[in-house]
């Protein structure tokens, strides 16, 4: 039967790293939704300000359709727009989560403003990319892992049981950065954009 596993997240949260595990593991075909935009030119243009590209999602969900059709198998598809894979071909999505201050040192290591960076942090705080999965998928097709303190293969781990159903442990709303971290490192965070120190 072809499945289609959705591995989404903001930047830095592991997508890529468990991504290449789980394909391994399942002998599936790993997919990057960023390289494959800009392979197939299923593109809409640039987000200069935000230095980012933008993806044209309607080409984009019709050409996962037409490819899962043709070539029914098993699919990992991540990317940090994951949650684009149309509903019909979903088996499940997951949302990968960093703790805020974790994913800051993650993001350091890339050459990226520090705009870009703080931009991405803030979008983890607030759960965007799980807002957005909420928004196009039924909320039994969506799920959350918090990769902060687990290794690749705790999280594909994790992603197995989850394929399994056998426990709700990662249902949405388990992770809430907003009551778990300290107020004031919120506060400098969102209301004063000032990325956390390395401490
Ligand atoms: N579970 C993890 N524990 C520790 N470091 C991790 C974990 N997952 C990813 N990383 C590290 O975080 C960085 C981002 O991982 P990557 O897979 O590129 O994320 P993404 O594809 O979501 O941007 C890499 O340096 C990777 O080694
Ligand atoms: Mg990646």
């Amino acid at each position: 039967m072809p499945s289609v596993i959705a591995i989404s997240g903001t930047p830095g949260t592991g997508k890529t790293g468990i991504g290449q595990l789980l394909v391994k593991r399942l002998n599936a075909t790993l997919i990057e939704l960023s390289h494959l935009a800009k392979e197939q030119q299923l593109l809409l243009g640039e987000d200069l300000k935000r230095e980012t590209l933008i993806a044209d999602t309607e080409k984009l969900q019709q050409y996962l359709i037409n490819l899962i059709r043709e070539f029914p198998k098993t699919y990992v598809i991540v990317g940090h727009f994951a949650d684009e894979v149309p509903e019909k071909i979903l088996e499940f999505l997951v949302v990968l989560r960093c703790n805020p201050i974790t994913l800051t040192q993650r993001l350091s290591n890339r050459q990226w403003s520090q705009s870009k960076i703080l931009e991405n942090v803030q979008a983890e705080i607030l759960g965007e990319c799980t807002m957005q999965a909420l928004l196009r998928h039924k909320r039994d097709k969506v799920f959350e892992i918090d990769t902060t303190e687990a290794t690749l293969k705790e999280v594909a781990d994790a992603i197995e049981v989850i394929q399994a159903g056998t426990s709700h442990e990662y249902t949405v709303g388990h992770i809430s950065w907003l009551s778990t971290l300290d107020p004031r490192i919120i506060h400098e965070i969102m209301e004063e954009n000032t990325l956390p120190s390395k401490s």
